[in-house]
């Protein structure tokens, strides 16, 4: 059995921020930004926050596929910044948009959430448990953030993107996931201290901190060798594949994992010029645009791989 992408959707951070929007607040510059990340510009919000997002394009990822929502059986949300330990944000999309017969929970992976959320959708979907599941990968990285920061404050900016999926006739698709905690310091942010009233500590929030070198060596080793595990497990050759839908952290890593594979950069899309690098969103709002162009046909082979924090990583194969 397989499983379909039937709608997607995505929603974007409401302001536009330039290089030289940042180049006023940190020591940076257009040049320097562009040069070492592909990022020109990104959009942040100023109002809405991550549920907010993902409920938009759970919306639109609905309406693009004929989904009602009270069809939906399961809501996955994928985040890493979510507003509220509990209600979770999953969550606060049913209610928004009126889910009213899904079960709805989080996944926390960081950047490789969309692609672990993806994968435990196929997972109920084979299993027989649930029909159509409701996948959405949303990050406001902006609120943590450290804006004195400027070797981690020119990467991010803020969205959500969403698919609405369910089984599919045929047989394509493969999962590759992983994770290594031991080396999680290098991509940390405290989500608070775990005091009490015998500790006498209060809670203690932090911002984003990141060993980018490491990060980059990580991303560019273990992409291209999760991708070729997939490929190798499903039997599928790599001139088979229409596109590589990757995490969006820095244009120097696609490019990179591209001259690994050995593959031509016209199979490696990209929007991170416009929009940074937007964590767990970053997947679904591609591959959203992707639909929305007409660039996508059936049948198309599609692999998807992101990393992150954790450290994680993961790579899916499915056919459009
Ligand atoms: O979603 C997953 C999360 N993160 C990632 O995927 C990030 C992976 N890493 C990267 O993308 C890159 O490592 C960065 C874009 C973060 C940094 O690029 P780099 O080529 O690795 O630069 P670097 O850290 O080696 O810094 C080179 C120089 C340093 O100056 P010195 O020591 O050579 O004088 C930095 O202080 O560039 C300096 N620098 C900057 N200069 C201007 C660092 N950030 C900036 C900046 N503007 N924003």
């Amino acid at each position: 059995m397989t499983m379909k992408i039937i709608g997607t959707g995505s929603c974007l951070g409401d302001r536009l921020v330039t290089n030289q929007d940042l180049a006023q607040i940190v020591e940076t510059s257009d040049e320097w930004i562009s040069s070492r990340t592909g990022i020109k510009g990104r959009r942040l919000t100023t109002g809405p926050g991550t549920s907010e997002m993902a409920a938009e394009a759970a919306r639109r990822a609905c309406e693009d596929g004929g989904v009602r929502p009270e069809e939906l059986d399961l809501i996955l949300l994928a985040t890493s910044t979510p507003e509220n330990h509990f209600p979770n944000g999953a969550c606060e999309v049913q209610a928004a948009i009126g889910a009213v017969n899904a079960a709805a929970f989080d996944i926390s992976a960081a950047c490789t959430g969309f692609v672990f959320a993806m994968q435990t959708a196929y997972s109920f979907i084979a299993a027989g448990i649930f029909q159509k599941i409701l996948v959405i990968g949303a990050d406001d990285l902006s609120k943590i953030t450290d804006w004195t920061d400027r070797k981690t404050c020119i990467l991010f900016g803020d969205g959500a993107g969403a698919v609405v999926v369910e089984k599919g006739e045929g047989d394509t698709f493969g999962q590759i996931m992983g994770s290594d905690g031991s080396r999680g310091h290098v991509l940390t942010c405290k989500a608070r201290s775990g005091g009490n009233f015998l500790t006498g500590k209060g809670p203690e929030m932090g911002y984003i901190h990141m060993d980018g070198q490491e990060v980059f060596k990580f991303a560019v080793k273990k992409v291209p060798e999760c991708v070729e595990q997939v490929l190798k497990r499903q039997q599928v050759q790599k001139e088979d594949i229409r596109y590589y839908i990757l995490h969006q952290a820095n244009e120097r890593i696609i490019d990179a994992v591209a001259k690994r594979l050995k593959e031509p950069m016209e199979k490696f899309p990209m929007d991170i010029q416009d929009h940074g690098n937007t964590s767990a969103a970053s997947i679904p709002i591609l591959l959203d645009e992707l639909n929305r162009h007409g660039r996508l046909a059936s049948g198309d082979k599609l692999i998807m791989a992101g990393f992150g924090g954790g450290l994680t990583w993961g790579a899916l194969l499915m056919e459009w």
